[in-house]
């Protein structure tokens, strides 16, 4: 089961649970869902490639290369960590 390290927390990933709602019950704060409003913006310090592929609304969003946004990432296929700031 994947890990997430969070800033200073960590969980597992259950089966069929996608990796956003992970973040959201270590803290990470939603707002449009959609890729659009950046309150999910987050850096992958470790693990990057264990993510599903960047979206479109992603690649569209003005993010470094070791950013991703929390509610675009659907899949998880090992251990990640992740910076989050809060807005
Ligand atoms: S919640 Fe708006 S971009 Fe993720």
């Amino acid at each position: 089961m994947p890990k997430i390290t969070f800033n200073d927390k960590t969980a597992d990933v259950p089966d069929g649970e996608n990796p956003y709602e992970t973040f959201e019950k270590l803290g990470m704060n939603f707002s449009c869902f959609n890729g659009i409003c950046g309150t999910c913006k987050m850096k992958v310090v470790n693990g990057m490639e264990n993510f599903n592929s960047k979206t479109e609304e992603e690649n569209d969003f003005p993010l470094e290369d070791d950013e991703r946004l929390g509610c675009q990432c659907f899949k998880l296929n090992d251990d990640v960590e992740i910076e989050y700031d809060e807005w």
